[in-house]
């Protein structure tokens, strides 16, 4: 295969989201097979000590990876046997002569115009034949998709949001962590590539010391809750993403069903932006569990998705610095 070829499958992998723009990823690349490899030191233990947040970005990864493949005409086979051992990794085998049919081929141009879309959306209702159709992309096995457009389904899911809000900004170790990855202004940005940037967030460019005096004395679990009830209320409809096991496998899983359904909503300009506070508490998360009766589901990620002008998109590191070549 076309050095090209691999250059552009691997872009595609990278530019799937992850939990704070942290990209834990990296890309074994040996002839015509790719594996995806968690990177430990992009972990984020405070908001994600089990790593699942992690494996969901690793499955959207795949998922773009497939995507990509086959609009390229190539078949894309993943086997992921590798997240039983010890070191997990998943492995992506490409052949030529692929069909570019299945869910190739619409949703390949989507990966690069997907982003998440962190500001007000203009309250319009997506008509039921396009809900239909990010239910038909979500399917996946061990996977549950649950949609809520009405009103009264989705007033208790805001109380969780906002109480999951108010729980993490009161806790310092979150504040911290998050403030370790937010890009405070374009220095910052050019010189990582990676993380929040102010301008994704939709915030002005400011000094680090300055930011972090925000995020510690005017940001408040207060205010935090209140914008993103409001955020919510503007949206169309709130999405949730289950899982039937909580391991390695499982959250691949479900990364691969949301990163088809965002690339799904992409290609209906639907936009999408996480609330995942509720899921993120394990406390707030069995609460959720009982409410929306999930039976042994394990709801691990909430977003709302609606219509509104696109954000500017984050950045993705280059790639000399995600393949590894050859060895690990
Ligand atoms: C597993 C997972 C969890 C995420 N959690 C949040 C979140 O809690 N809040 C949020 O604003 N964005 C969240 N995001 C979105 C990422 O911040 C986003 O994907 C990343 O910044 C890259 O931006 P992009 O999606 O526009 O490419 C999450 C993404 C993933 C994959």
């Amino acid at each position: 295969m076309k050095g090209a070829v691999l250059a552009r499958l691997v872009t595609a992998a990278a530019l799937a989201p992850s939990g704070h723009n942290t990209q834990p990823w990296r890309f074994l690349v040996e002839g015509e097979r790719i594996t995806i490899l968690p990177d430990p030191s992009r972990r984020l233990p405070v908001v994600d000590p089990d790593d699942h947040a992690l494996y969901i970005s690793l499955g959207c990864a795949v998922e773009n990876l497939v995507v990509a493949a086959r609009g390229e005409g190539y078949h894309a086979e993943v086997d992921d046997t590798g997240l039983d051992g010890e070191d997990p990794s998943l492995t992506v085998h490409l052949q030529a002569g692929g069909t570019g049919g299945g869910h190739g081929n619409g949703l390949h141009s989507a990966i690069s115009q997907r982003q998440s879309t962190r500001r007000s959306y203009d309250g319009r209702a997506i008509p039921v034949g396009d809900l239909g159709r990010l239910e038909g992309a979500s399917r996946q096995e061990g996977v549950g998709f649950h949609l809520f457009t009405d009103p009264g389904r989705i007033e208790p899911l805001i109380e969780l949001v906002e109480e999951g809000n108010r729980r993490q900004f009161s806790d310092p170790a979150f504040v911290d962590e998050l403030i370790r990855w937010i890009r405070f202004n374009p220095g910052e940005v050019r010189k990582r590539q990676d993380g929040l940037t102010h301008a994704a967030m939709g915030l002005p460019s400011i000094p680090r010391w300055l930011g972090r005096f925000i995020m510690g004395k005017l940001v408040t679990p207060g205010s935090q809750a209140r914008s993103a009830a409001r955020a919510i209320r503007s949206s169309a409809a709130l999405m949730l993403f289950s899982t039937d096991r909580p391991d390695p496998r499982g959250w691949v899983s479900l990364g691969r069903s949301f990163e088809r359904v965002a690339l799904t909503a992409t290609t209906l300009d639907i936009r999408h932006a996480h609330m995942n506070m509720p899921c993120e508490v394990p406390a707030l998360r069995e609460e959720l569990r009982r409410h929306l009766e999930l039976g042994a589901a394990h709801p691990l990620l909430l977003l709302r998705i609606g219509y509104a002008q696109p954000m500017p998109r984050s950045p993705r590191r280059p790639l000399e610095e995600v393949v590894v070549e050859g060895s690990r």
